[in-house]
């Protein structure tokens, strides 16, 4: 006769009973994806450090929109690169830039997806940083009403919600007024609220050419050490109206994920960002991971650690993979 009474085991059996017991699930429904538009027509052109992602002109990115709602994802975020770039990032709140007319186009063809603008002046500027320049410092108060400029333009678009990632402090309230004096009370903030100066956006500036010209951006973005400090940036984003936090990047910040979640309401979105991407089609395309298995667990990780809402270039691959 056995000894062993408790035998976890029994619940692991087959995969009926591990779904019956299974307490994280991962939907098509958690997804924003992220796009790149670009000036042009009929353009389409692989990222070279983020396989599987384009460049798209304004008409492909509606394409790409459409293929995605049909998908079942909810959600795109629409980052840009402009025509121009100036000192103060001006073609960034210029309606006739290709963020702007993406935004209103994929509104207009496909109304019932979310559409996430996101919010800084680094592709912006002819210097990279995510503010103007005062001397060689970013100018905190004096960047804010060019971020209420771009919030206001974007949501003038057709944006459901507005991301800003570009660490100012006040910005979260500065841009509630400003959509709130407009009579954009029902667009929404998601705050980039925890995001680290990392070395994990690598791709992304070569993707959105937004890299600093001088210095870094451990000025206003997140010293990775910190974790007190996190709950810090929530309390005052939530505190200046922020409708949604983010934590970013995610993978090697579960820990905070989870300190984020149990301390607050709201929801909280990570954002999954491109050197997180990149290092998984790399090891993909060598042969030495299966991408399905990894990209699944690592997202399932996302979610179990407390995230409502998940950024994620591996969303479209991830929303047909969840329907096999
Ligand atoms: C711009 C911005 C960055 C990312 C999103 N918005 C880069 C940065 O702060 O340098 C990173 C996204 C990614 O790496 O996927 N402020
Ligand atoms: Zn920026």
């Amino acid at each position: 006769m056995s000894t062993l009474k408790i035998r976890p085991r029994r619940l692991r059996r087959t995969e009926n009973i591990r779904a019956m017991v299974r307490e994280t699930c991962l939907s098509v429904k958690d997804f924003v994806y992220p796009i790149f538009v670009v000036p042009g027509e009929n353009v389409r052109e692989e990222i070279p450090s983020m396989p599987g992602c384009y460049h798209l002109s304004v008409d492909r990115a509606v394409e790409t929109a459409k293929e995605i709602a049909a998908l079942g994802i909810p959600s795109v975020e629409v980052f840009g690169l402009p025509e121009y770039k100036d000192e103060i990032g001006s073609s960034a709140w210029d309606m006739k830039s290709p963020v702007q007319r993406a935004i209103a186009a994929i509104k207009k063809a496909v109304p019932e997806l979310v559409i996430v603008g996101d919010v800084c002046l680094c592709q912006y500027t002819s210097h990279g940083h995510c503010g103007r320049l005062c001397e060689h410092e970013v100018d905190n108060d004096g960047t804010l009403p060019l971020l209420q400029n771009v919030a206001v333009s974007q949501a003038l678009a057709g944006a459901d919600i507005i991301a800003p990632s570009d660490m100012m402090d006040g910005r979260v309230a500065a841009i509630r007024d400003a959509l709130d004096s407009k009579g954009l009370t029902s667009v929404s903030i998601m705050s980039y609220a925890v995001k680290y100066a990392s070395g994990y956006y690598g791709p992304f500036r070569d993707a959105a050419d937004s890299a600093p010209q001088f210095g870094d951006r451990r000025g206003y973005q997140m010293d990775p050490a910190n974790v007190r400090e996190a709950m810090k940036e929530v309390s005052l984003d939530l505190a200046e109206g922020a409708d949604i936090i983010m934590v970013k990047p995610a993978l090697a910040y579960l820990d905070v994920v989870r300190l984020v979640r149990d301390n607050i309401a709201q929801p909280v979105a990570v954002y999954n960002v491109s050197g997180e991407y990149a290092m998984v089609k790399a090891a993909a395309q060598n042969g030495w991971i299966d991408e399905k298995r990894i990209v699944l667990e690592t997202l399932t990780s996302m979610k179990r650690a407390g995230a409502d809402i998940i950024i994620t270039y591996h969303a479209i691959d991830a929303a047909k993979w969840l329907k096999e």
